[in-house]
């Protein structure tokens, strides 16, 4: 059943947990995340970032995660990662996503809260929920790339949610997309200042490889979204790099199927350690 992220954020703020954004980079990978959402009963957000839609165009993109949110028994919220060619974001969203976020990071600040508060306004018109990203998020991942990051100023980030109306707001608080960096840390005390200050649901991030004992922190502090691309691709990679070992394997599907198992166990390792699981 395809939602937007107001009940699903809502709750896991109310309840304190967290729902995965998982992105899905193949058909495989957005069959993977759906499965694992579903054997363990958990909502779940599809993220389908820019690289993606320039892998296969976002009306095959879009197709997918459809037809897999519809035929699924679980919420399944269909969101725009990374937003940052906003012509594209709105063609998402003409195409039916439910959900789209705004990294307006690399926008003037003068610009950012009108641009994200017009959008906001039309989005949610059309029960489309915003996420909006202000300052770079650390590390670099194909498309996303923030160098060392900015982070977030808790007192200008309420300012900034308060003046676009936006449904939840992403903190740069350390954490960095791709592989984690070797000295890579958290800063606890200013999200829990965020959390103080602002009134939305928080997300995180570049969480993969994140100590699990960190993130439970966060989600208690907060974080209700948190953000999963690498530790999937690596699943992935590892297994077929495994299996293509075996010279008697020449078909796809047979290369293709213990990749996905992986990805999907690992999206029910993360649906576990976030709490979201039977809370669909
Ligand atoms: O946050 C970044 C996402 O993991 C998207 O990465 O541009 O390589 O698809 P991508
Ligand atoms: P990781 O690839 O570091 O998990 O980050 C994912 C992300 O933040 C997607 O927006
Ligand atoms: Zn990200």
């Amino acid at each position: 059943m395809l939602v937007n992220l107001s009940n699903m954020l809502a709750k896991a703020d109310r309840e304190k947990y967290a729902i995965g954004g998982f992105n899905m980079t193949t058909l495989e990978s957005a069959m993977a995340i759906i499965e694992a959402g579903e054997q363990e009963k958990s909502p779940i957000i599809l993220q389908i970032s820019e690289k993606t839609i320039d892998y296969m165009g976002l009306d095959l993109a879009f197709a997918i995660a459809k037809t897999l949110a519809d035929g699924a028994k679980i919420p399944v919220c269909i969101h725009f990662d990374h937003g940052r060619n906003f012509e594209l974001v709105q063609k998402a969203a003409d195409v039916g996503f439910s959900s789209v976020m705004l990294d307006v990071s690399k926008m003037g600040k003068n610009e950012r809260i009108p641009f994200v508060k017009t959008f906001t306004t039309r989005a949610h018109h059309r029960k489309i929920t915003v996420e909006a990203e202000e300052d770079q998020i650390g590390g670099r991942e194909d498309y996303v790339d923030g160098n060392r990051g900015h982070f977030t100023e808790p007192r200008r980030a309420a300012q900034f949610v308060k003046e676009t109306d936006v449904d939840c707001f992403a903190v740069s608080i350390g954490s960095t997309h791709g592989k984690p960096l070797p000295h890579e840390k958290l800063d606890l005390e200013l999200l829990a200042e965020i959390n103080k200050a602002v009134d939305v649901p928080l997300v995180l991030h570049g969480a993969s490889g994140t100590d699990e004992k960190v993130l439970r922190e966060a989600i208690s502090l907060g974080v209700c979204k948190i953000n999963i691309d690498t530790d999937l691709r690596l699943a992935f990679t590892r297994e077929l790099r495994r299996t293509l070992k075996d010279p008697d394997v020449y078909d796809p599907r047979e290369e293709m199927k213990p990749s996905r198992d992986e990805i999907r166990d690992e999206v029910i390792k993360h649906i576990r350690l976030f709490g979201s699981n039977n809370k669909a």
